[in-house]
């Protein structure tokens, strides 16, 4: 688009890149999406006349080569669960571990802008692999974002399967400088209403992926598996099964978690070794976890232990990115 403005020599044409409006909200540049993932775009937008309203816009992206005739359902079973997440979170939980969900536009939805980083960024990953109170108050906030979640009730269908979220994985993790951790991305979620995901067709990453989920039984513990994955990611520098490929991931993931601790070696000493491997489902059965609720409670022991109550975890880890 080009314009005409008053510069010191006179009337002059500018070329000026066209600001997409979606409701109240601009998208300042709409060339360049924060994030583009499978079939969306991730936009930063500020609310028309107030720069300081700062929100994220995450649209469905039908040019993307990965979409699918089906990524509209995910995109929508996104909408879906996001909704439900953030209307419960504050009833039950008490604090905050997701996106405020702040309504929709034609093609896609406005959510709280986390400024801050992903959990898969490095600057993130090389604290929590070198200290262990951060690994800790990360792995704190992602179980309480765990438990939450599981807990959000689910509508739909007669025959109910409790939310699951399916794609648990650092780069769906931010952690704002404020140190306040949020899970994102519902599209995959289990919420009783979701489109039926075809075998063949595997849309989470299969480096976090659980073998519940592998084989097409996706329940709440295929989220604690991942969990642990993520938690072997912080603390080890390297991502469970680092250098190999999906083949070999899926068929690891399909034999038995022992083969995933034997490729995956746990060198962290201390409460979180043990967890990934719990949460890996290694070890007798009494010693596995029974619920999200159950780990984030033994985690909030292991913290008191640090002399780390749980309403400063927040406040440590901003102190800690500082
Ligand atoms: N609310 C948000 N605030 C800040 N950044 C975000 C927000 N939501 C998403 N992002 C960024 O965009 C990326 C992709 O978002 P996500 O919802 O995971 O979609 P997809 O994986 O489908 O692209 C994230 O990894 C994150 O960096
Ligand atoms: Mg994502």
């Amino acid at each position: 688009m080009v314009v005409t403005q008053i510069g010191s020599e006179g009337l002059v044409l500018v070329e000026q890149k066209p600001q997409l409006i979606l409701g109240r909200y601009v998208v300042p540049v709409p060339d360049k999406p924060m994030g583009s993932g499978s079939f969306c775009n991730v936009f930063y937008a500020h609310a028309e006349g107030d720069t300081r309203d700062e929100v994220v816009v995450r649209r469905l992206n039908r040019s993307s080569r990965n979409y699918r005739p089906n990524s509209e359902d995910y995109f929508q079973n996104g909408i879906r669960t996001h909704r439900a997440v953030d209307q419960y979170q504050d009833v039950i939980a008490g604090q905050r571990r997701f996106p405020r969900f702040l309504g929709e536009t034609e093609d896609g939805y406005v959510m709280e802008f986390i400024n801050g980083l992903p959990l898969s960024d490095r600057r993130i990953l090389s604290r929590t692999a070198t200290s262990n109170e951060t690994a800790l108050i990360v792995a704190y906030q992602l179980a309480q974002a765990l438990d939450t979640f599981h807990r959000v009730p689910v509508d739909g269908r007669a025959v109910r399967k409790p939310m699951t979220h399916a794609d648990v994985k650092p780069e769906n993790v931010m952690i704002s400088w404020n140190g306040r951790l949020n899970l994102l991305d519902f599209d995959l979620a289990v919420n009783g209403n979701e489109p039926e995901q075809n075998p063949d067709e595997f849309l989470a990453t299969p480096t976090y992926m659980s073998p519940g989920h592998v084989s097409g039984n996706l329940t709440q513990p295929s989220d604690l598996f991942s969990y642990g994955s993520v938690v072997y990611r912080m603390t080890h520098g390297v991502k469970p099964f680092e250098g190999k490929d999906q083949a070999f991931i899926q068929a690891a993931l399909s034999a038995s978690p022992m083969l995933t601790l034997l490729v995956n070696p746990v060198r962290s000493a201390g409460y979180l070794g043990e967890a990934i491997k719990r949460c890996w489902g290694i070890g007798p059965i009494e010693n596995l976890y029974g619920s999200s609720s159950e780990l984030r409670k033994e985690l909030e022991s292991e913290l008191a232990d640090e002399g780390i109550k749980p309403e400063e975890v927040e406040d440590r880890l901003s102190k800690i990115l500082d």
